[in-house]
């Protein structure tokens, strides 16, 4: 029998499953395994070390579980700690197993999806001031402008299932009107946090007309799919039961609660003891 190692898909709290259930959608087969640090979120204010280790502490978890594929389905954590995390601790802690990131899959598409090369970028506070989403985007599309806008109070809005009610409005209408005053010919809108999909039909509202909105979720899966195409040697370790498990290092009770308006069905979660 197959040794079990599902694909493991972290976030600091629900967004990733917004990315999971897009990745699910295309790669059915496959085992997968999922952690919210709910119990620590939001990340996207926290320091660079503060991520790095909290973001550390969940991947050593994965493997300990058994995955040997991580996806950091969290552009917070991809920003601060992804790089750290592939050049210095993989090679020491574990070197045949494989940490990817969100933001290098999205920054390898957006620039066709715009004919003004001018890309605005919604996402944490922490995601805009690492600059991860200009500097890759640089090396694939050099001439696309890319305009950043932090939305500090989104993923407190969402985590705390505001973000429908109409005190929302105002931070969306806010942020989409600064990013605009400062890139006027955006004709693309990414969103760079995988927690503000939640968000999309009051973004759409407030959005000028022609302007595309694009979410991170079927890029990331599209680039998992090439990337084990790629790879057929970590290909090779991905269990393949269909199999799908729900950790939270918080309560398991309002995760449950919250998890299905992300995820598009119910699920049931266990806690994860990380000792938080
Ligand atoms: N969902 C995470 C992201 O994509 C951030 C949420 C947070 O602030 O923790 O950036």
């Amino acid at each position: 029998m197959q040794k079990q190692s599902p694909i493991g898909v972290f976030d600091s709290g629900y967004g990733g499953l917004t990315v999971l259930k897009e990745i699910v959608s295309q790669l059915p087969q496959y085992d997968y395994l999922y952690l919210g640090d709910n119990a620590r979120a939001p990340y996207g204010n926290r320091s660079f070390d503060t991520v790095y280790h909290y973001t550390l502490q969940c991947v050593q978890w994965f493997f300990d579980q058994g995955c040997s594929l991580v996806i950091l389905a969290c552009n917070t954590a991809s920003a601060k700690a992804l790089r750290t995390i592939q050049q210095n601790d993989l090679p020491k802690m574990a070197p045949g197993k494989r940490v990817l990131g969100v933001i290098r899959p999205t920054a390898e598409v957006i620039g066709t999806f715009s004919e003004t090369m001018n890309v605005g970028v919604l996402a944490t506070n922490g995601t805009v001031v690492s600059e991860s989403y200009p500097m890759e985007i640089a090396k694939f599309y050099p001439g696309l402008k890319v305009y950043q806008e932090a939305c500090p109070m989104w993923v407190p809005l969402i985590e705390s299932n505001e973000h429908t009610s109409n005190g929302a409005d105002y931070f969306v209408k806010k942020h989409l009107h600064a990013i605009f005053e400062k890139g006027p010919t955006i004709d693309v809108i990414l969103l760079a946090c995988t927690h503000y999909p939640l968000l999309k039909e009051k973004i759409i509202e407030y959005l000028p007309v022609g302007v595309k909105l694009i979410s991170q979720g079927e890029i990331v899966a599209e680039g998992l799919v090439d990337y084990l195409k790629r790879h057929p040697e970590m290909e090779g370790q991905c269990s393949k039961n269909g199999d799908r498990q729900f950790y939270t290092t918080d309560s398991t009770e309002d995760f449950d609660n919250h998890a299905a308006t992300f995820y598009g069905e119910a699920v049931s979660s266990k806690h994860a003891d990380l000792g938080v």
